[in-house]
């Protein structure tokens, strides 16, 4: 063979090397990790409630040993400081930047608001582990968004309905002026209202403010037969140490969606003894999935879980169960959607299926603030889907 002709065998040789070396590395070490925007309140009232999802949803991917649908997962992370003014620009630094694969948020309805918006132009997967706002699996449901948590309407309603079914006829509300509190009131006015009751006046104060003082002199003044509020986090804490210091919890029984007095009873004390609230999860379930729950989240944190910690877990498995029906290709998005979609999920609440619309259907349980648990009296609801009013899909 002539010299120039054995170079040109040689440099063929070593670029099939390498162009198969070039693909190797993809086939022989599987596909790269999923780039996972975790985009939560870490500063804030509601930065402990952020923390929680986080905790969660990590704990079930630590139970899949690290791992979905055969992929790693690799974070990418930012403090929405449950700003609304700053979401757009938020979201943007995950989907923009970042180029992340799913965002996984938020907890404050009027950031999740505009996430919605952002997710909907760049067709970003987006799974909402806490934020209620109604319009999400509403008039802004879309195939790419997937709530594992609750429309706000959900708990106000089933709240409607055992207050009413206890018999108060006038009923006064009090919120933050913003979307979860405002729905959150409309879900429980429905079913109050339906029940026989109805509320005299519903008052709110700017989130996050806690200067609960005037108010509270108004509800003296008025002397409904309960009171509806919806507060959560730090706001909660404050709302329901200021009723009970204000003399009211003795004469006017203070009802709330679950958020009141969820992840929030240490710091509440006696203040928060005996309320009554509906959701869809409660510290005292027992079933064998709640308890290896609860057991895996104190071992793991040293603390105890709450609502938001099993919505950030059920956010992990919703996407773990996309990412296993397509073997870890992302790229089959329809699919993955498509099982997630069909999916029930084993969640430490109790299963629940999805809607249409995406939302959890779900269980709506009674409860009754005892020492440091939120204790299951009853059921308010059984299966309890979102009225996903303007939702086309
Ligand atoms: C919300 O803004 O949707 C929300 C915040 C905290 C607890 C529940 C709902």
């Amino acid at each position: 063979m002539s010299p120039s002709r054995k170079n040109l065998i040689s440099t063929a040789v070593a670029a099939l090397a390498l162009s198969t070396f070039a693909t190797l590395p993809v086939q022989a070490q599987g596909q790269p990790a999923l780039k996972v925007g975790l985009m939560l309140p870490a500063t804030g009232t509601f930065a402990a409630l952020g923390t929680a999802i986080e905790n969660g949803f990590k704990l079930y991917v630590a139970e899949q040993g690290g791992k979905l649908g055969g992929r790693e997962i690799q974070y990418f992370k930012v403090d929405d400081e449950s700003d609304p003014s700053k979401a757009t620009d938020n979201v943007n630094k995950l989907i923009k930047r970042d180029n992340v694969d799913v965002i996984v948020g938020t907890v404050h309805s009027g950031v999740a608001l505009a996430m919605a918006r952002a997710v909907k132009e760049s067709n970003t997967l987006l799974i909402v582990p806490n934020a209620g706002a109604d319009a999400i699996t509403g008039p802004l449901c879309a195939p790419n968004i997937i709530r594992s948590s609750f429309s706000n309407w959900q708990p106000g309603y089933a709240t409607g309905v055992i207050a009413a079914q206890k018999g108060y006829k006038k009923a006064m509300t009090i919120t933050w002026g913003y979307a979860a509190g405002q729905e959150t009131v409309k879900g429980f006015s429905e079913a109050f209202e339906k029940g026989g009751g109805k509320v005299i006046k519903d008052l709110s104060l700017p989130f996050p403010n806690v200067e609960f003082q005037a108010l509270l002199t108004e509800i003296a003044a008025q002397k409904p037969d309960v009171v509806f509020a919806f507060f959560a986090g730090g706001g909660a804490v404050k709302f329901v140490k200021d009723y009970d210091a204000a003399g009211l919890k003795k004469s006017i029984p203070l009802m709330g969606s679950g958020f009141l007095t969820d992840g929030t009873l240490e710091a509440q004390g006696a203040s928060a003894q005996g309320l009554l609230t509906s959701l869809h999860y409660a510290d005292s379930l027992n079933t064998p999935r709640d308890n290896a729950f609860r057991n895996k989240y104190a071992v793991t944190y040293k603390a105890q879980p709450d609502v938001y910690a099993v919505q950030g877990y059920d956010a992990a498995q919703t996407l773990a169960a996309g990412l296993v029906a397509v073997k870890g290709d992302f790229k089959q998005r329809d699919a993955m959607v498509a099982a997630m979609r069909k999916m029930t999920v084993d969640s430490p609440r109790g299963k629940y299926t999805l809607s249409a619309a995406h939302n959890p259907v779900q269980d709506f349980y009674i409860r009754e603030a005892k020492g440091r648990e939120n204790v299951m009296t009853g059921i308010a609801v059984k299966v309890l889907p979102d009225p996903a009013r303007g939702c086309k899909m």
